[in-house]
């Protein structure tokens, strides 16, 4: 034995040791909770690849969130499934919309949630793509009025916060000045500054039918061979008057979220997708892990890594399991 011997286990040795030593913490103002509105009434559909997660009509919806608030959900996004889809994606800018029409509620049911709004086209558009199609090619410029009025509107709605998610260059930009010329400069920006083109969203495609009919979202989501490129992501949106930075998927991308909250001074979120969520339900659906463990240990890795917030559709089993402690 050498004269000093080294025992890290020492401070392993009870729950009580642990817990004094533990350097993570979750808690419940660290998730987001996504919701999908849907057009009808008392409509309650769950997504067979997101079970426990429901497409909601505007009655449900507010329902369901008044209940996370009393869970102790302190914040949600917003995403839709308009009546009908067009070329131009109008159900997102429209002043009746279905997510325009989902806030007002939600703020009716509940004044102090804070409610974010996915600013995106793929949900209303025909073709499903998030932004402007000519020739087959999304079209980054005429895209930007688009995603510049569907934020307006959503402000207009009572959202508090706008979430571009196109990933259209210049977009944080044109949906700053649009804000603020339409006199909703309180109204801030979470920016999915670095959002890769990933397999990570079937299931949400599926829950806001949302795929794209031709082609891919490669030409403007990022290669997840990146990280370099997500720096850029960031700056831009950064120089652009973000507010809060958002890095999607989140666990593949951890060493994403610990780069942009050691080199940015903005609040750093991180998307625990459809398909990481789906991932785990699956598995233990079959007995192969232990859900509520799995949970956990995912969301502390984010919150590990620098995530200042989580958007995940586990935000209240892990609220439930973080009561029990
Ligand atoms: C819209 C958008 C997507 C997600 C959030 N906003 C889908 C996509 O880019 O295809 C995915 C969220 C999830 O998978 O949970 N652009």
């Amino acid at each position: 034995m050498p004269d000093l011997f080294h025992r890290p286990r020492r401070l392993r040795k009870t729950e009580n040791l642990r817990a004094l030593v533990r350097e993570t913490q979750l808690s419940p103002a660290d998730f987001i909770l996504p919701l999908f509105a849907c057009p009808g009434e008392k409509v309650r559909r769950e997504i067979p690849s997101m079970p426990g997660v429901h497409n909601l009509s505007v009655d449900e919806i507010a329902k369901e969130a008044a209940a996370a608030v009393e869970l102790g959900v302190k914040g949600v996004i917003l995403f839709g499934l308009p009546e009908s889809k067009d070329e131009t994606g109008s159900g997102a800018y429209h002043e009746n919309g279905i997510v325009q029409q989902a806030v007002r509620a939600i703020r009716a049911a509940t004044p102090e949630l804070v409610i974010i709004a996915d600013t995106c086209l793929c949900e209303y558009t025909s073709h499903g793509h998030c932004g402007v199609v000519r020739d087959g090619e999304v079209l980054n410029d005429p895209s930007l009025e688009l995603l510049a009025r569907t934020a307006v509107s959503q402000a207009q709605a009572g959202a508090d916060v706008v979430a571009p998610s196109a990933m259209m260059d210049g977009q944080v930009g044109v949906i700053r000045d649009a804000l603020d010329e339409a006199g909703f400069e309180q109204i801030g920006i979470m920016a999915y500054a670095v959002k890769y083109a990933s397999g990570f969203y079937g299931p949400f495609r599926e829950a806001a039918d949302s795929a794209p009919a031709f082609g891919d979202r490669r030409g403007y989501q990022m290669d997840a061979a990146n990280s370099r490129e997500a720096m850029r992501e960031a700056e831009l949106d950064y120089a652009e008057g973000a507010d809060i930075l958002l890095v999607k998927p989140a666990t593949c991308y951890l060493d994403i979220v610990k780069t942009l909250h050691e080199e940015f001074d903005l609040p750093i979120a991180a998307y625990h997708v459809s398909g990481e969520y789906a991932m785990i339900k699956a598995a233990a659906q079959n007995g192969w892990i232990d859900e509520e463990r799995v949970m956990m240990e995912t969301l502390t890795s984010i919150k590990r890594a620098g995530a200042d917030m989580i958007l995940t559709y586990y935000a209240r089993e892990a609220i439930r399991r973080l009561s029990r402690n």
